[in-house]
């Protein structure tokens, strides 16, 4: 049986490779020009890290997690998200010291054991910020900009919900009255959003079930419950996406799946995707710094897939690099000189290939037509023989001269 890559992976190349090297270059740009700066983590962190980050609650940590022993009694866990491992960085590196907020992006792999489908795998890529240090609702309402700006810069059509989830003692007070309702309407409910009453009640908000829809219709919100602050600083974050002139949806039902969030929370979602339809999403975590042991520090910050983000755009143009030459030689004893021209070539800043597939002349044409190869040099008894691709002009020159030729044209 022959080796393939593991359930819910893939390999990317040819045009996948090129469109994510494109949205990655569209993502820094934006996010550059916005003052975030590159931070990368590593793949794999303490369990702990998640388990007290995102929140044992949840299904992330309950059921997804690549967890093992290091071999040496630690626990290790492949990283299913970036938020966390942010923070941990921001204490770990004493960043509370520098000007706040501190603006970081990252561009990675993540990892979540969950059952693939179309948009969802077990190793998948998101593009994140995270703004760390300030609690101004225009780094809520600035950041949720910069992801509608990215999508929009690669064409993806997506609607932006947002809300707002208040302090966590609003949140707990919410979450008793919540399940006082839930468990009033206990027999109208299904199975699943029953058994979770005690441990994650908000989770009834997103279910399918008929009977359950029908009893969270008339339940309680908690956008309803915010205390004066909370509910000022959501209202400023709106007044500024509405200056902005970004269209979102207030839904006060919106949950997200990690336990962190306080106050502002959104989600982008498109209709070309189906059932797993989140595009990127995130919000403000004013307590999980304190939460892995470091002084209160307020945060907010946002990840989208990238793979989601491409099933959602139009397929993009992608151009291959462009070439410069394209080197051959006719006879075996030119091979070392049209090694090293090809070298050369590329040591005074051209773009050149050499003929590695034992090609004949004519074979040689087609493969430097195929690689858009401007100029080729065949190496032989004769000299260099150079070919302008574009005017199909083709002339015997001193090997000395084939760098000034391709510069200045033949
Ligand atoms: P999240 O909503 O769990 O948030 O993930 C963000 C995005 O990653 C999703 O909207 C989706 O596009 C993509 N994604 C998640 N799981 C998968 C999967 N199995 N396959 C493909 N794509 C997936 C977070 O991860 C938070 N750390 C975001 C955040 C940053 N909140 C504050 N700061």
């Amino acid at each position: 049986m022959r080796i393939q890559s593991p359930r819910g992976t893939s390999d990317v190349l040819g045009d996948a490779a090129l469109a994510r090297e494109q949205l990655e270059g569209t993502a820094r740009g934006i996010l550059e020009r916005a003052g975030y700066s590159r931070i990368e983590t590593p793949s794999f962190e303490s369990t702990e890290l998640f388990a007290r980050g995102v929140g044992e609650a949840t299904d992330v940590v309950q059921k997804e997690m690549y967890t093992f022993d290091d071999g040496g009694g630690n626990s290790i866990t492949l990283r299913p998200e970036g938020t966390a491992p942010v923070c941990r960085a921001y204490l770990e590196h004493g960043m509370h010291k520098l000007p706040q907020p501190v603006k970081l992006w990252y561009h990675g792999a993540y990892f979540r054991s969950e059952r693939p489908q179309h948009g969802r795998y077990r190793q998948f890529w998101q593009v994140g910020l995270e703004a760390i240090g300030s609690d101004d609702p225009a780094v809520d309402a600035e950041s949720v900009l910069l992801l509608a700006e990215i999508l929009e810069a690669i064409g993806v059509q997506a609607r932006l919900r947002i809300s707002s989830l208040g302090t966590p003692d609003t949140r707990a007070e919410y979450k008793h009255e919540l399940q006082d309702y839930l468990r009033a309407h206990e027999h109208e409910l299904s199975g699943e959003v029953r058994g979770r009453i005690d441990l994650n009640p908000l989770r009834a908000f997103d279910a399918d079930h008929p009977g359950t829809r029908q009893v969270m219709a008339a339940a309680p919100l908690l956008l309803d419950r915010l205390n004066a602050d909370d509910r000022e600083h959501f209202e400023t974050v709106k007044r500024l996406l509405d200056g902005a002139g970004l269209a979102y949806e207030i839904d006060p039902t919106l949950v997200r799946g990690l336990d962190y969030y306080t106050r502002t929370v959104f989600e982008f979602t498109s209709d070309a995707l189906g059932a797993q339809s989140g595009v990127g999403g995130g919000g403000r975590y004013d307590g999980l710094i304190e939460e892995l042991g470091g002084p209160p520090t307020p945060g907010m910050g946002w990840a989208a897939g990238v793979e989601r983000m491409l099933l959602a755009a139009p397929p993009a143009p992608t151009a291959p690099p462009p070439l410069d030459l394209y080197v051959a030689h006719a006879k075996p004893e030119y091979k070392d000189p049209a090694f090293k021209l090809a070298a050369d070539a590329r040591r005074a800043g051209h773009s050149a290939q050499l003929e590695l597939g034992g090609r004949s002349v004519k074979g040689v044409f087609k493969q430097a037509d195929r690689a858009g190869a401007r100029y080729v040099a065949i190496l032989g008894a004769d000299g260099t023989t150079l070919r302008d691709m574009e005017s199909g002009e083709q002339r015997v020159v001193d090997s000395d001269t084939v760098m000034h030729h391709i510069t200045h044209g033949l």
